[in-house]
Order: C-alpha cells, then sequence, then structure tokens
C-alpha cells in the first residue's frame, strides 16, 4: 500500500493534494501529528483533520508525534480517524491505548523511533494492526532513508503475523522503496518523493514499480 504523507503536500490546497494522490491510486492518506514537544514542529491538529474527513472517504491513517497519546487518540477518534499510529517511546502503558483502540473501532499502530529498538515492542506486537518504523528521525519531511533500520525491519517482520502490516515512513523513494519491501514492509509512507514531484500520478507510479 502506498500512502501520500500529508506533511509535505500544498496545505494551501491540501483538498486539491488528496483528490490528486487518490486519482493517481493512493490506497491511504497518511497525516503527521505533531505536538512541538515529542518531536521539535508543530503539524496539523484536529480541526484539521475534521476537515479533511469532510472533504474525503478515504482512509485517514494518522501519526501522533506526541508526548499525551490517550489524550490525541480521543481527539482524533472523534474527528474521523480510521487508524492511529502512536509511539512506544511516549507511554508506559501500550496495551491501555491499544484496547482503547479497539473500543474506538480504530485500527491501532504503533511506532519505533530510529533508536529504538525491535524488541521494545515484544509485548504489545500481537495485539496491534500495524507496526511502523521510522526511517528517518520523526519531525520533518525530506530527510534522508537511514539504511540501517532495514535490519528492524526485517526482526519486526519475522515478529508479526501474515495479516499485520508493517509500515515504513521518512525518506521513501522509488529507490528506497526496494530495500523496504525486500526487508518485508508492505505499507509505504511517502512525502517528499510524491507531493514534491512535478507528477503525483508518476511518482505514485514509480514507487509501485520500486517495490515489486
Ligand atoms: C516524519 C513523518 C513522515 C514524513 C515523511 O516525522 O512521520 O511521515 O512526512 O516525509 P518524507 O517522505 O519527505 O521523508
Ligand atoms: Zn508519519
Amino acid at each position: 500500500m502506498i500512502a501520500p504523507s500529508l506533511l509535505a503536500c500544498d496545505f494551501a490546497n491540501v483538498g486539491r493534494e488528496i483528490d490528486s494522490v487518490l486519482a493517481a491510486g493512493a490506497d491511504v492518506i497518511h497525516v503527521d501529528v505533531m505536538d512541538g514537544h515529542f518531536v521539535t514542529n508543530l503539524s496539523m491538529g484536529p480541526p484539521v483533520v475534521k476537515s479533511i474527513r469532510k472533504h474525503t472517504d478515504a482512509v485517514l491513517d494518522v501519526h501522533i508525534m506526541v508526548t499525551d497519546p490517550a489524550y490525541y487518540i480521543e481527539r482524533f477518534a472523534e474527528v474521523g480517524a480510521d487508524s492511529i499510529t502512536f509511539h512506544i517511546e511516549t507511554t508506559d502503558e501500550p496495551m491501555t491505548l491499544i484496547r482503547r483502540l479497539g473500543e474506538l473501532g480504530l485500527g491501532a499502530g504503533v511506532s519505533v523511533r530510529p533508536g529504538t529498538p525491535a524488541e521494545s515492542l515484544a509485548e504489545v506486537i500481537d495485539s496491534v494492526d500495524l507496526v511502523l518504523v521510522m526511517t528517518v528521525e520523526p519531525g520533518y519531511g525530506g530527510q534522508a532513508f537511514m539504511d540501517d533500520m532495514l535490519d528492524k525491519i526485517t526482526i519486526l517482520r519475522g515478529m508479526l503475523r501474515p495479516e499485520q502490516r508493517l509500515q515504513v515512513d521518512g525518506g521513501v523513494d522509488s529507490q528506497t522503496i526496494a530495500k523496504c519491501a525486500q526487508a518485508g514492509a508492505d505499507v509505504f509512507v511517502a512525502g517528499s518523493s510524491i507531493f514534491r514531484a512535478d507528477n503525483v500520478g508518476r511518482a505514485i507510479d514509480d514507487l509501485r514499480l520500486g517495490c515489486r
């Protein structure tokens, strides 16, 4: 699955940007939420997702890079998120969050920063729908893909059941996507390589070719 990250889109035209990637075959829309604490950057909050929800029926995959995931899971559920991925580094009670996402009827994802080992997910991995391996330091788009995350992707694929998704996020382009696919990833988040391309449709086609 290809998941364009809105972080790299033209925010003056979010609706149009979403329409263009969906027309080009994007599978889900990836929404990066940053609180200025867990990461230094700020991005989108619930009102933005509320407007996006009114605009499209597409699956909204919300990645919360925030220090208070319990609070924001509620806020983004209210405005129509379909799945929410929180960071394992931000909570001592990941199972409580995963159970809550289940009660809310949302997909549950858990993410690891580059410095966080695969083993940190051992206790929760059976209970999630998706694991997200950050392949850059979270906070900004347009960074270079970290090749040394590939081993972690391989290890996590080995820990997951076939129906559980393994997502990669950061520096994914038509070249790096091949290594991720080979290591076992099956959901590819891409910001710059899609929205900064001259032709969004061709960029998505190139990503699909790259992971074949
Ligand atoms: C980074 C975000 C990513 C980011 C990816 O913190 O989680 O989703 O937007 O952007 P690119 O594809 O430009 O690396
Ligand atoms: Zn993301």
